[in-house]
């Protein structure tokens, strides 16, 4: 943890391991404003790319609640500058650049056979397991926040699971607050040096699960549900608190919300939790996605 983030906690942080007061307190109010339902957190709005103030505001409100909100756009809007021209409008303007990201640093996420790209998975019709995005990062580059914008969806298939990273820290630590701070080991998961998911070669990266965010305070998580290919600390506390995340993420929860974005639809959030169902394309028109990455976080006053 860096000076900032330890001054922080000591101001009284509700991530601070052992500041009960602090945690009751933010945890009440999350918790009271958090959606029961999917569709509070959708807006529907006229062309993402221009969002009128009431669109935006709706669309800042739900970020507020539960970091992430779903734009319903009338058209596939088929425009690479689209994820860009949202996502400024919230803050966000350092793009993640990612070799397999075409040069304006949009991914275009499609099955394909292409050499190089068509191994890894979210390049392929199989499901992928919980995650957050970046999770094989090193510290500067973390991801905050993204953009999936739907221009073909599957013929069947590719269901998106959303978990705000902030309700699965409450659900851990509401467990018990020591698996909680197992998680905010500096130590607690080790993603070993290879090639990962999206086809970038990086040495290995070992590093909290939660941490706080030296720029913000925020929540920062950084997970993934895969199997192979992660080292989870040999302190029986993270082993455990690793168990009781992957239980949380196996649901049925009432947190837990599910979507099949539509042409045109797009989620914008702070790097929640998602996971991907596996999908069946109609050959002439193959799912498409665009997907843009920010290392900046989309903060609730903006
Ligand atoms: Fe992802």
């Amino acid at each position: 943890m860096t000076t900032v983030a330890a001054e922080r906690t000591r101001a009284g942080s509700p991530f601070a391991p052992g500041d009960d007061a602090a945690y009751r307190a933010w945890r009440a109010g999350k918790l009271a404003a958090y959606p029961a339902r999917f569709d509070e957190l959708v807006v529907p709005v006229r062309d993402p790319r221009a969002l009128t103030p009431d669109e935006h505001a709706a669309l800042a409100r739900a970020i507020a609640r539960a970091n992430m909100a779903v734009y319903a756009g009338a058209e596939p809007a088929e425009d690479r500058d689209l994820p860009r021209l949202l996502a400024r409008r919230f803050g966000l303007t350092r793009l993640d650049h990612n070799w397999l990201a075409d040069d304006d640093g949009i991914s275009s996420v499609t099955v394909t056979t292409d050499a190089g790209r068509g191994e890894f998975i979210p390049y392929t019709n199989k499901p992928i397991r919980w995650h957050t995005d970046g999770y094989y990062n090193p510290p500067a580059r973390r991801i905050r926040a993204m953009v999936l914008h739907c221009v073909r969806p599957a013929a069947a298939g590719g269901e998106n699971a959303l978990l705000d990273h902030e309700i699965a820290y409450i659900l851990v630590r509401d467990t018990d607050p020591a698996l909680a701070a197992a998680l905010m080991r500096p130590d607690a998961m080790t993603i070993p040096a290879r090639t990962d998911d999206d086809g970038v070669a990086r040495p290995a990266e070992t590093g909290p699960v939660f941490a706080v965010d030296a720029e913000t305070g925020a929540l920062h998580m950084r997970y993934t549900a895969r199997t192979r290919s992660i080292e989870w600390s040999a302190d029986p506390a993270v082993r455990a608190a690793a168990e009781c995340l992957a239980r949380v993420l196996a649901g049925p929860s009432p947190y837990i919300h599910r979507v099949t974005l539509a042409p045109g639809m797009g989620l914008l959030c702070n790097n929640v939790l998602h996971d991907r169902t596996g999908f069946t394309d109609d050959p002439a028109r193959a799912r498409l996605i665009y997907r843009a990455r920010y290392y900046d976080g989309i903060r609730p006053s903006v």
